[in-house]
């Protein structure tokens, strides 16, 4: 069984943002907002596929997981929908209105994979999103990105990736437990992640355009790190079990433990 806590907290989002940065320091500010943006309708749309999953989940153990993640999941968005409401209100209201059919575009493409895609196909949309954000809060990790107020919204960057590595192996157990397909696995999550990173870069390029800014694309040691982990899960023989925590994880994961608490 994985070691999964369930962690209810609700961060407050009051710090106005700085967007007077250099072009290169707002590539790397709007793509976490963009990803922010995503998540109360990415979130929900796994919760839902796990919750269909849940019912052919013959291992009582997994079933825990799942249950654990689906909370932990839960927990993120509602931070996100908070942190949300701030992003947009740094805009103005034309600008807002725009993230705000964007939101609805991307809710629209969840809602429609849950009625009419496979189980198996959610399944391994599910498992190339954790997949691809594992390897990117892994590398935030490994160089303390995700710390200190390099991103807006405080606190909330740390304490989520550091749950997105705790469940890290739900996604992939559940597809491994009830589809398989190391072929399909790669098919539909290299899909599933291009379908993600789309609606990023349309959030960004919003947020860019809103404040009449050409933000520079990071190259950092960070990126390079996530993009060696992410090619790692191309592997037949990739487990996110076999991963180990990077320094600093377990203490921060404690931290959010005792702040819930
Ligand atoms: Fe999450
Ligand atoms: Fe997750």
């Amino acid at each position: 069984m994985a070691d999964i806590t369930v962690r209810k907290i609700r961060f407050s989002f009051d710090d106005p943002f700085d967007f007077e940065v250099s072009d290169e320091q707002l590539g790397s500010m709007l793509g976490p907002l963009a990803l922010s943006m995503t998540m109360p309708y990415l979130e929900p749309y796994l919760i839902r596929t796990m919750k269909v999953a849940l019912k052919q989940i013959a291992d009582p153990t997994l079933a825990e997981d799942v249950r654990r993640f689906s909370q932990q999941e839960g927990h993120h968005f509602r931070n996100h929908a908070l942190l949300n409401d701030q992003i947009r209100g740094q805009f103005d209201e034309a600008a807002a209105d725009r993230l705000r059919d964007i939101e609805k575009d991307l809710e629209a493409d969840y809602q429609r994979f849950t009625r009419t895609k496979s189980l198996r196909f959610n399944l391994a949309y599910a498992e190339g999103f954790e997949a691809m954000t594992c390897a990117m809060a892994l590398a935030g990790a490994e160089h303390g990105t995700f710390e200190g107020d390099m991103i807006p919204g405080g606190e909330i960057w740390a304490w989520h990736m550091a749950e997105e590595i705790e469940h890290r192996t739900v996604a992939f157990d559940v597809y491994r437990h009830l589809v398989g397909s190391y072929p399909y696995r790669i098919l539909v999550g290299t899909w599933s992640q291009w379908h993600y990173v789309s609606y990023i870069r349309r959030f960004a390029a919003c947020m860019a355009t809103a404040l009449g800014r050409k933000p520079g694309s990071p190259r950092s040691a960070v990126g390079r790190t996530a993009l060696r982990n992410y090619r790692r899960t191309w592997s037949p023989f990739y487990d996110p079990a076999k991963i180990e925590l990077p320094a600093g994880v377990q203490e921060l994961l404690d931290r959010y433990s005792a702040m819930a608490a």
